[in-house]
């Protein structure tokens, strides 16, 4: 459980960016670009995160919502997990900072009131208290553990509009196989059809792509510092956007020389780290999620 002192004295988030998480720049502009076509389209529905930890992507849902829509989160919170590898991923990742109470002091200090808020495992939801077809919009960002998240799709596709959207989150990381054997199962045999992939999210519709995808495309990311690919996954095609990654500059002599002062191993582990951002070509600035 967290201790009183790491949930009581966090102050209160004075920008999106104070909120802990695993929410950044380019997923950030990727959901905000989708939820706001979809309101200028005129379509209309509700908005569901399952694993919202402390708020930071919760908040940026909360800020599309229109009149008469609801944003739902589920997350366990400071509550048990129903299982002991998903306890396991809760003690290692989140325990020490997560409460809801926490998380509530976060969303209000953007937004006048809080969402609908499921505290328990996001298997509950498969009870159909989410109406079928009721959301433009789902992101799930939970467990990583293959069962999970494969009830986790099955639960969006019940609960996602025709044409609404769905990010995965963590659909490649080194750490979570069974996130990414959900989504492309969902992929190969449940009709998900993806639209964008970023480092961190997988995006797709059981509806129509090739709309999302003009919706993707009638931004120019390129001008906005990302990087723009076009791929085909068995014949559907899909986009890509990634962080531009700047021009190789001439090592600075004071870099160079804070490299040489710093201890050997502090040099190797400095060394090893800007070479993997280098060769991922993807950012992640904490710790995987
Ligand atoms: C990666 S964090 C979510 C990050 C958040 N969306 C953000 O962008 O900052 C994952 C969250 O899922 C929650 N979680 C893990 N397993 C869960 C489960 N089985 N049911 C509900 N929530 C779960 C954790 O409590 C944690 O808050």
């Amino acid at each position: 459980m967290p201790t009183a002192e790491t949930t009581a004295t966090r102050p209160a988030p004075l920008t999106r960016d104070d909120i802990p998480g695993w929410f950044f720049r380019l997923d950030r502009a990727a959901f905000g670009h989708l939820l706001a076509a979809q309101t200028t389209a005129g379509a209309t529905g509700d908005i569901l995160e399952l694993g919202s930890y402390l708020g930071r992507s919760a908040v940026l849902l909360g800020d599309h919502l229109q009149t008469g829509e609801r944003l739902t989160v589920c997350d366990l919170f400071d509550s048990e997990a129903g299982d002991a590898d998903n306890a396991a991923e809760m003690a290692m990742s989140y325990r020490k900072t997560l409460t809801r109470s926490a998380f509530e002091a976060n969303y209000l200090a953007f937004h006048g009131e809080l969402p609908e808020i499921v505290q328990a495992p996001t298997s509950v939801l498969a009870d159909g208290r989410i109406p079928a077809g009721s959301c433009r919009f789902v992101h799930v960002d939970a467990s990583h553990l293959y069962e999970h998240v494969a009830g986790d799709i099955a639960v969006t596709r019940a609960a996602l509009a025709d044409n609404g959207v769905v990010a995965l989150d963590d659909y490649r990381s080194e750490h979570t196989p069974g996130v990414s054997a959900a989504v492309w199962e969902a992929v190969f045999t449940g009709g998900l059809r993806p639209v964008l992939l970023t480092p961190m999210k997988f995006y797709g519709t059981w509806g129509d792509a090739a709309a999302v995808r003009q919706v993707l495309l009638a931004r120019d990311w390129r001008a906005e510092g990302y990087t723009v690919d076009d791929d085909t996954i068995a014949g559907e095609p899909v986009l890509r956007l990634n962080y531009q990654v700047k021009a190789p500059v001439q090592q600075s002599t004071s870099r160079r020389l804070a490299l040489d002062l710093l201890p050997p191993v502090a040099t190797r582990a400095t060394r090893r780290v800007l070479r993997t951002l280098r060769e991922r070509r993807a950012v992640r600035p904490v710790p995987a999620s």
